[in-house]
């Protein structure tokens, strides 16, 4: 076969695979066999292989997984990606409805259903999809179109004439019956089952490995379109127009969208849904009602995070009774003990709920709880469902109370409860097991030392091997160590927690002030503090005063650092930490934040400032995890524009299609 023959034989096997692919994931209708499929998928794969050149980036084959991605790029969305406002009643949607009819005179609604999924941004190029985006901060995304390539509803190219640019805006979901097999599969494997369809698609699109992801079965509807021009001023219209472009889009024939001209008919269809859910399949969790005239659209506008042409019903938790079994008892990080429900297994909003939590003692003797109980158990936008009553005409005859423990249950010591607290603690932090476990778990975890290769599993297994006793002793370790616990603990997975450790000293203080696990001092408040204090010692030394007059800092956090550097356990570890390195202070040259709200972003500066000297912008711009750069490359996200921009700098720009920002957006991104 020649080059040419190979060229033409890839292009019609593509456009064969994608037409068939689209009339299975898309239609539901397909016209052959599976085995036919996999032949033609096949036959494609081994010219591919053949001809390496000749495989596009948005070949079928990569439904099935490209490469590891490595990293997924920040990439600032053209249009902020916004979220609904919500409603829950009759009344707020009449009120939506009149608002707009008293302002705009009557018009139509598009109602459509509201998927309970992970928003994501669609970019196609001449037919092509080019990229695809997660919402983010909802200024800006991650690029993860490798992993976005594997849903097979989603089209690689377009069909018919779509126009040179466009940006199709949606959700992407996981069946039930996907979840529930993936979750039946992970216990067989000995793993913890995910919470939910909605965490796990979340967490599946940010999985490196693309072959994971197809794997997944993960869908997707299109409810948003982004154009210069649109193709009609209806926002239905728009829709069905995506629709023969082959996206998949809310069905009206199965009434997944529907348009209303009054309170009554919005109503019903939320009525009509609010039972019919059960049977669909995937999770919704409320109905959007949009303004359907663009036109009116454009003249409402939009609030800080949300449009005015639109507003979402939400459903109202759904609630079940269910036994409760047992009640065990938690200790975290901090030493909160807190009560967990074990349950009857209960279907509940699309998942099955076994366990609940009871949030505390009190919480325990309000509903006074007792073994065997039917109790109400609801879920709402939270991952853990909770108990919310207790039906006592079917409490079983002579049931023992719940009570709450007097000592710890992991390690005996008598519990306390601080006047006005709501929780139990075990006082014991240092000798406390599980206490010891999470507060390492919490120190190497993401947000805090980020070190690689180290997890809930491994962490306990070192405890439990007698390698660490606290957090410090992660800087004593050695690889030899690592590898003398023998299987799973090869050169490379040891190298690589050896590797994450030694990383880890660079780590900057705002994030190692958060590792320290001083209770109540979270992400936030640890970088307040950090910024304000400038150093661990400085902080040590402070007196209540001084630190309740940190912004953020009440009565509560302040007694709780006093606490963390008057326990001598505390201050030896803190030595050790020192000792092996640690950033103990925000030191000069060393202020860039590691976060912040232009995270990843590269950004150049051009012209001058109003309210920013040109060091003052470059600054503002490192304190919030943004990097400056010189030049306008391709890898530039924006360029924050002042007057008298260089007309060279604003050719290059307009050359590689960056975005310039003006100085309000710029402080309106930092928050400033
Ligand atoms: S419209 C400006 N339509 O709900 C347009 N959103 O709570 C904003 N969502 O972030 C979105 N189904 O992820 C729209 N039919 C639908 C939707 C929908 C689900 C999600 C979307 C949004 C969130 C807001």
């Amino acid at each position: 076969m020649t080059k040419e023959e190979a060229a033409g034989r890839i292009a019609k096997l593509s456009a064969e695979l994608e037409h068939h692919n689209h009339l299975y994931y898309v239609e539901a209708r397909p016209e052959i066999s599976d085995q036919d499929f996999d032949f033609m998928m096949k036959e494609l794969e081994a010219l591919e292989k053949q001809w390496p050149q000749l495989a596009s980036p948005n070949s079928p084959t990569r439904r099935v997984g490209g490469d590891i991605t490595k990293e997924f790029p920040t990439v600032l969305h053209r249009s902020p990606m916004l979220s609904l406002e919500n409603s829950y009643s009759r009344e707020e949607v009449q009120e939506f409805v009149q608002r707009i009819a008293k302002e705009h005179g009557r018009t139509t609604f598009t109602l459509e259903l509201k998927y309970d999924g992970v928003a994501i941004s669609l970019i196609y190029r001449n037919g092509e999809l080019v990229q695809g985006i997660t919402r983010g901060d909802g200024e800006k995304g991650e690029d993860i179109t490798a992993n976005i390539r594997t849903v097979r509803s989603i089209p690689l190219r377009l069909h018919g004439h779509p126009p040179a640019e466009l940006e199709a805006r949606g959700e992407v979901l996981m069946g039930i019956r996907e979840f529930e097999q993936l979750n039946a599969e992970r216990e067989r494997e000995g793993e913890e089952p995910f919470a939910n369809p909605r965490n796990t698609t979340a967490g599946t699109l940010k999985l490196q490995d693309p072959k994971i992801v197809a794997r997944r079965h993960l869908q997707n509807y299109i409810y948003f379109l982004l154009m210069d021009e649109l193709p009609t001023r209806s926002h239905y219209a728009n829709i069905m127009q995506c629709a023969k472009w082959g996206f998949r889009t809310p069905d009206p024939r199965r009434r997944f969208i529907e348009q209303a001209d009054s309170v009554e008919d919005i109503m019903a269809f939320i009525a009509y849904w609010d039972q019919a859910r059960h049977h669909l399949g995937i999770a919704i969790d409320g109905v959007v009602i949009k303004v359907d005239d663009i036109d009116l659209q454009e003249e409402l506008g939009l609030r800080a995070k949300s449009p005015r042409w639109a507003i979402a019903y939400k459903f109202p938790a759904e609630q079940k009774f269910t036994r409760l079994n047992d009640v065990e008892f938690n200790v975290g990080r901090t030493g909160a003990v807190t009560p967990v429900a074990i349950l009857d297994p209960v279907e509940l909003a699309g998942t099955v709920v076994k366990r609940a939590s009871i949030h505390n003692a009190d919480q325990i003797a309000k509903l006074d709880l007792h073994y065997g109980d039917m109790v109400q158990v609801e879920k709402g936008g939270e991952i853990i469902p909770k108990i919310t009553a207790v039906d006592l005409h079917r409490r079983p005859p002579h049931a023992r109370r719940v009570t709450y423990p007097e000592r710890c249950p992991a390690c005996g010591t008598v519990l306390v409860r601080d006047a006005g607290e709501a929780q139990h603690y075990c006082p014991n932090e240092h000798a406390c097991p599980p206490q010891i476990v999470r507060r390492i778990e919490h120190f190497v975890s993401r947000k805090a030392m980020d070190i690689n290769g180290l997890g809930g599993e491994t962490v306990d297994t070192l405890f439990q091997a007698g390698l660490l006793h606290d957090v410090a002793d992660l800087y004593d370790l050695k690889q030899e160590q690592l590898l003398a616990l023998g299987k799973g603990w090869g050169e490379r997975s040891t190298r690589l927690i050896i590797d994450g450790i030694a990383a880890s000293k660079d780590i900057p203080f705002e994030q190692v002030l958060f590792a320290m696990g001083i209770r109540h001092v979270g992400e936030t408040v640890a970088k307040k503090i950090a910024r304000a204090v400038g150093s661990i010692d400085r902080l040590a030394a402070m007196s209540l005063e001084e630190l309740t007059a940190i912004e953020e800092v009440g009565n509560v956090i302040a007694e709780s650092i006093r606490d963390f550097f008057g326990a001598e356990g505390n201050r030896r570890i803190l030595e050790r930490l020192k000792a092996a390195g640690l950033q103990f202070a925000v030191a000069p040259g060393r202020q860039k934040a590691h976060d912040g709200p232009l995270k990843g972003l590269v950004i150049v500066v051009s012209g001058v400032f109003e309210t920013f000297t040109r060091d003052g912008i470059k600054q503002a711009i490192e304190e919030n995890g943004g990097k400056v750069s010189g030049s306008i490359s391709r890898k530039t996200n924006f360029v924050v524009v002042g007057a008298d921009m260089g007309p060279a700098k604003k050719a290059k720009a307009e050359e590689l299609g960056v975005r310039l920002i003006d100085e309000t957006e710029f402080r309106r991104m930092i928050g400033a």
